[in-house]
């Protein structure tokens, strides 16, 4: 008799918990991040979560590359970013010559009216300084500081622009960028070794001369 006592009351009281309940509210979320998934939808407007005491920013996590995305660079725009520009590389094989005389098209279309058919940052629009452009645009091969910018750093400086210099990323994709840069590095490689070809040949033609001394 007193177990059904007991029992009687357990079960009115949990009749009377569950008809408290009111249906027409939700019920509460403890950890909505959890439990709202990163809906995303086109055109669809998140920015009202925070008022739902979600918190995240509706934007993908950093570094996510989108679906089909080609060579994605993920360096930002900032002093950080073109110092670690540095050790990027590049991720395209070396260019044969009939790629290479593609990239040297883009360059003289997009960077030579400043740096130059030669490279030398002498370009119509600077003309040694009598030009409409201001700014000295750096000279790609004769500058040893310029000259040890790796491939990366060349990438990174035509996607964001330096200084007065603009951005390139609207005019070259991101291969053809790298193509570029690989162009800029191959043409400071042949004036690299030009110099000392040259300063061989005086030497031999020095040791010439003085054997030519000798033997008189
Ligand atoms: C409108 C003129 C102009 C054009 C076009 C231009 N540049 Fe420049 N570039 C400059 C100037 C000016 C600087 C010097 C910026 C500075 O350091 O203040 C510069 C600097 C550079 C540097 C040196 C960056 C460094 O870290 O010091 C590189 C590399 C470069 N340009 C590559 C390119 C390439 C590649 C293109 C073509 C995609 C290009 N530029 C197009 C004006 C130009």
């Amino acid at each position: 008799m007193k177990k059904l006592a007991i029992i009687s009351v357990l079960a009115l009281s949990g009749v009377l918990v569950i008809s408290c309940n009111d249906n027409s509210k939700p019920a509460r979320d403890y950890m909505p991040d959890m439990k709202d998934s990163r809906a995303y939808e086109t055109y669809a407007d998140h920015s009202n979560l925070s008022s739902k005491g979600v918190t995240y920013n509706n934007r993908p996590v950093a570094g996510t590359v989108s679906r089909g995305e080609e060579l994605p660079y993920h360096l930002p725009n900032d002093s950080t970013g073109y110092a670690q520009s540095a050790s990027v590389n590049d991720p395209l094989p070396r260019l044969n010559s009939t790629e290479l005389e593609e990239a040297e098209r883009l360059y003289l279309i997009n960077c030579a009216i400043c740096h130059g058919t030669a490279l030398d940052g002498n370009g119509p629009l600077y003309k040694g300084g009598t030009g409409p452009f201001a700014a000295k645009p750096a000279n790609l091969v004769g500058d040893p500081v310029i000259a040890a910018l790796s491939e990366g750093t060349l990438y990174h400086v035509m996607t964001y622009g330096k200084n007065l210099m603009g951005s390139y990323a609207s005019q070259l994709n991101r291969k053809q960028r790298w193509m570029v840069a690989q162009y800029i590095k191959s043409k400071q490689g042949a004036a690299e070794s030009a110099p000392a070809a040259d300063a061989d040949s005086t030497a031999t033609a020095g040791a010439a001369a003085s054997t030519g001394a000798m033997a008189k």
